[in-house]
């Protein structure tokens, strides 16, 4: 098969359902193998590069991305987005076009999805997503890397997410808890929920993974027996000048203590960071018995590197 620019076609990772529930066990497997085994995978020898490019602001994925590329033998090149300027300066196709020539992958952070499907579409080579407005898949491979090491295994689970509906968090807990076989819930403010395509994708990969997805505006009823209580700041980054008219309507979707009591005694908590302690997440339970979010933060590494693998390897070179 061919692809944009005559380009043999190349497995991306732009949201999380672009792998397949086995796929996704199987980036999950090869991150923990890679997580007992640090320095003892080298795809990306060569070196070989991987561009990383931020549009927006970063701590863990420019970190993590690029640890865990030089931990695969590459190069990671941290490109100034600032200079770069994609889309204003220089057309998206053809800055994908020239990166492509050069770095073995591309990973991205940026805002509407619609740019990184331009970028995928030119690059002819591997395009990750570090976070759109839509979606922010690699972290949720990570979280739920962190979920299988706590509780061994996913399918059945239940993952509940408190705060906004809408936001990048919740569309890929949906997405790739569903693959997972999780039973997804949203609690979320009614004017807060998520993308109506996105949940019935959601919907659809769970009757097949035997997994559910419920949204819900009653923060009780999302909480009661989950296994997984996961929350993420009200105001997206981009989402600024909303942050006034964020406050109020998320003050009963707190992930406090609350809420950590209705869900089971061994609950696990997960945020994505960074955190606001008091406002989505009570100080107690982010530095409390249930949270593993020090973990989430450092699978971030493990779950890119075997992501990065596994599409290196989809598209023909070895690991
Ligand atoms: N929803 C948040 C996630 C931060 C990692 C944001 O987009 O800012």
């Amino acid at each position: 098969m061919t692809g944009a620019d005559g380009a043999a076609t190349v497995r991306h990772f732009l949201r999380d359902d672009d792998i397949d529930p086995a796929e996704q066990t199987s980036v999950l497997d090869l991150a923990a193998a890679m997580k007992a085994d640090r320095h003892g995978h080298r795809p990306l020898a060569g070196p070989q590069t991987v561009a990383v490019l931020f549009d927006k602001p970063t701590l863990r994925t420019q970190l993590s991305f690029s640890v865990g590329i030089a931990e695969l033998g590459g190069h990671p090149m941290v490109l100034d987005s600032r200079l770069a300027n994609i889309g204003v300066r220089e057309s998206i196709a053809d800055t994908a076009r020239v990166l492509g020539r050069q770095a073995a992958a591309v990973v991205w952070r940026t805002y509407g999805q619609e740019r990184i499907d331009e970028m995928a579409a030119h690059a002819g080579v591997p395009v990750v997503n570090a976070l759109t407005d839509s979606f922010h898949p690699c972290q949720v491979l990570a979280d739920l890397l962190t979920v299988r090491e706590h509780r061994g295994h996913l399918a059945g689970r239940t993952l509940t997410y408190l705060g906004d509906g809408a936001n990048n968090m919740a569309q890929s807990y949906l997405l790739g808890g569903a693959s997972a076989g999780m039973h997804v819930r949203i609690g979320s403010p009614a004017a807060y929920t998520p993308d109506v395509q996105v949940l019935a994708d959601a919907r659809r990969i769970a009757a097949a993974t035997g997994g559910s997805v419920v949204v819900t505006d009653d923060p009780a009823a999302a909480c009661e027996q989950a296994d997984v209580l996961a929350t993420d700041t009200w105001v997206s980054m981009g989402q600024e000048s909303e942050a006034a008219d964020r406050a109020a309507p998320f003050v009963a979707f707190a992930l406090d203590e609350t809420a950590v009591a209705r869900a089971t005694d061994d609950v696990l908590v997960l945020h994505c960071l960074p955190a606001y302690r008091g406002s989505e997440v009570a100080t107690a339970v982010i530095d409390g018995p249930h949270s593993v979010v020090w973990d989430e933060a450092e699978n971030r590494l493990h779950a890119q590197k075997g992501l990065l693998a596994w599409l290196l390897e989809q598209n023909g070179d070895p690991t």
